[in-house]
């Protein structure tokens, strides 16, 4: 019998396959789904901070315009902004699902103010959530932005919500830092227990047609998990002490073995369950456990790790002096003009 649980952010999953955020998350019936198809948790769907304050400005003014016309109305309307900008429908749907679930329901939330992250922080976890994540959704557009400024926009937010809840914070990650395990180490400093490994900016696309800047969702490739690959064996081997979860690419259970060996505590998936449904992660798990059977490996937590960079037999393929060789024994090319 092999141990399945997994141990992440200090809570105990019965798998160590979750559903990432994504659409999927939207419906308990969904939800339910997932968990009956062993998913170690579910991470729901993004909070964002803008879609409130859209709202609450939405309702705004329809209250001018009623309050306008009719002036004893502004009376039975409670006063502006709290009441209005409380993201109730989030706040039901983690409740429900902490009724109907017996995995863990981590809530996501991405902010765009310093006191949105707190506040609503704050009401997520009043709302039952077992953790929290932290989706720091930011492109650095900005030519005067430095990169230690990027790094203190994340240790920023991290801290302040630290500060504000008991549950486990985790946080999304961008790929796209100079030096990540330095930022590692200050955003466990600042009160992370967690870090989702990466985050996947939707990239726009240009429509030739139109001649527009078209905004695109596209599903990952299992390709993309090479990425998260490398800098959570990297992370997992660099003494800094925090769970990690492995997501963008994470698609059969051959890609959760693979980030489980690395060190990654937990996989998340969203694009393979949009196209092959709910379902599929009983597929995943399945998979991944006989593999384990095979191997006889006796529990996840065995094995998490093992190939990590401070672990595996040959750690400097996690870095560059594989560089050259790698492209050196490229064998599939046709052959170059100048190879003689
Ligand atoms: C349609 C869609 C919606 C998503 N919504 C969110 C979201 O609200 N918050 C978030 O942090 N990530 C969101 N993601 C990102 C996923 O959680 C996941 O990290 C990413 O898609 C990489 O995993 P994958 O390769 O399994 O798709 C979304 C992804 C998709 C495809």
């Amino acid at each position: 019998m092999v141990d399945m649980t997994t141990r992440y952010l200090g809570l105990t999953l019965p798998s160590p396959v979750a559903a990432s955020a994504s659409p999927l998350s939207d419906s308990i019936d969904t939800l339910r789904r997932l968990e009956a198809a062993g998913a170690g948790a579910v991470v729901l769907r993004s909070l964002f901070e803008e879609q409130i304050v859209h709202e609450s400005l939405d309702l705004h003014e329809l209250l001018e315009q009623w309050t306008e016309s009719y002036l004893e109305a502004q009376s039975f309307f409670p006063a502006l902004p709290e009441h209005a900008t409380r993201p109730a429908a989030y706040l039901d749907a983690i409740e429900q699902a902490r009724r109907e679930l017996s995995i863990p329901v981590i809530a996501s939330l991405n902010g765009i103010t310093p006191g949105g992250w707190t506040r609503y922080a704050r009401q997520i976890e009043e709302a039952g959530a077992h953790a929290i994540e932290l989706n720091v959704y930011f492109v650095a557009a900005n030519a005067t932005e430095t990169a230690e400024s990027v790094e203190e926009r994340y240790a920023t937010i991290v801290a302040a919500v630290r500060d504000v809840v008991r549950i486990p914070v985790a946080v999304k990650l961008s790929p796209f830092f100079s030096a990540l395990p330095s930022v590692a180490r200050r955003l466990v400093a600042c009160g992370a227990d967690g870090l989702v490994l990466f985050n996947r900016f939707m990239q726009p696309d240009i429509d030739l047609e139109s001649l527009t800047v078209v905004p695109t969702v596209r599903l990952s490739s299992p390709a993309e998990l090479a990425l998260p690959i490398r800098w959570i064996a990297i992370l997992r081997g660099c003494g800094v002490d925090v769970s990690l979860a492995a997501t963008s690419g994470v698609h059969a259970s051959e890609d959760v073995l693979k980030a489980l060996l690395a060190g990654a505590d937990v996989t998340m998936m969203a694009s393979a369950l949009l196209i092959h449904g709910p379902e599929h992660l009983a597929t995943v798990v399945a998979g991944v456990e006989q593999w384990m059977r095979d191997r006889h490996y006796d529990s996840v937590r065995q094995m998490v790790g093992s190939l990590s960079h401070a672990t595996s037999p040959d750690p400097a393929a996690f870095e560059r002096s594989n560089y050259m060789k790698a492209l050196v024994s490229y064998s599939g090319a046709p052959a170059q003009p100048w190879a003689g």
